[in-house]
């Protein structure tokens, strides 16, 4: 009997820690109930694990694989309606099935894209969740694709490579980037949480890059980067990045979490790489430190080295 009750106040204790919604360092409050990224594996244990993201990408450590070829795309042209929602931790939209796929750049066949949604800072300040040697973008686009065969994320996300992630990084440019206009304009219309509007006739080509960009990337092995963190992921970063003006950038920040409070830094800090590898293709550049640019430029003309 004692038993019972200690597995039911057990059951109850269990009940209340994962009943506890999660959220971002910027809306945990002294006394507030939500748990911060430190305390996310109390919310799914998966997000204690070893693969997690995001991560710090040091470029000389990346190793170069000539089999990440250029993606083949398909339907991302294809315009479509949706629907674009503030989900109380992001803007999210809803890509239609059987709209686009993306297959090549050494993924295992073909994925489909399923959503879409961003990570932003404070009016335009750092806010992506993947790093590029220690620099952090004003904000990430993370294209959810899972492998052709599953109907649900919750299925393709028990495969180790049942999904795959497009991540692309803003850049803060000096002109307004007209193609995104609409998306901005709607961002006007969702500002409290579980709003929604429609967006009409947009593409996936249309937010991302000319396809001449989008041959220098990075991959690894990792995880979704809010909870349940399930290790499912195949990521790929790119590395050039789209130009959204200062206006356009600050204006996420006009949206509000679901307790009134300004929507801002909503990224998982960086995770520890641990011993994954991080490749990068043939066109993605390494950041050399000066002192081994100097000493590789002697190697090369068959000086000896200075000292
Ligand atoms: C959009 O909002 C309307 C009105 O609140 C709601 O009825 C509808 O279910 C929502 N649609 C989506 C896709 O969230
Ligand atoms: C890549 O993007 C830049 C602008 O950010 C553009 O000038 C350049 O032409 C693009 N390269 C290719 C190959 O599309
Ligand atoms: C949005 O939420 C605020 C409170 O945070 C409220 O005052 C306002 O009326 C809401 N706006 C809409 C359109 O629901
Ligand atoms: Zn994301």
């Amino acid at each position: 009997m004692q038993r019972l009750v200690l597995s039911f106040v057990l059951a109850a204790l269990l009940n209340i820690c994962t009943g506890a919604d999660w959220c971002y360092q910027s809306q945990v409050t002294c006394g507030g109930h939500c748990k911060g990224p430190v305390f996310w594996n109390q919310v799914n244990t998966e997000c204690g694990k070893s693969r997690q993201s995001p991560i710090n990408i040091v470029t000389r450590k990346t190793v170069l694989d000539e089999t990440l070829t250029p993606f083949r795309f398909n339907g991302y042209h294809t315009a479509f309606s949706s629907y674009i929602k503030n989900n109380g931790h992001s803007v999210q939209v809803n890509i239609p099935d059987n709209l686009a796929t993306v297959s090549g750049g050494k993924l295992e066949g073909t994925y489909k894209a399923v959503q879409f949604h961003l990570h932003w800072g404070n009016n335009g300040g750092p806010g992506s969740e993947h790093t590029i040697d220690g620099e952090q973008y004003p904000m990430e686009l993370h294209i959810v694709h899972m492998k052709e065969k599953y109907s649900s994320l919750t299925d393709a996300l028990k495969d180790r490579t049942g999904v795959a992630v497009l991540g692309f990084f803003y850049e803060e440019s000096s002109s307004t980037n007209r193609r995104y206009d609409d998306f901005v304009q709607a961002l006007g219309k969702i500002q409290n949480t579980s709003m929604n509007t429609t967006l009409n006739s947009i593409s996936l080509e249309r937010l991302t890059l000319s396809p001449g960009n989008m041959t220098s990337y990075y991959r690894y092995e990792g995880s979704l980067t809010t909870p349940g963190c399930t290790e499912s992921v195949v990521w790929t970063v790119f590395e050039h990045a789209i130009p959204l003006s200062r206006t356009q950038l600050k204006t996420f920040s006009s949206l509000r979490f679901h307790d009134g409070k300004p929507m801002v830094d909503t990224f998982r800090p960086i995770q520890p790489r641990n011993n994954r590898v991080v490749y990068r293709s043939g066109t993605a550049v390494v950041v050399a430190s000066v002192g081994l640019l100097v000493a590789s430029l002697f190697v090369t003309l068959g000086l000896s080295r200075p000292n």
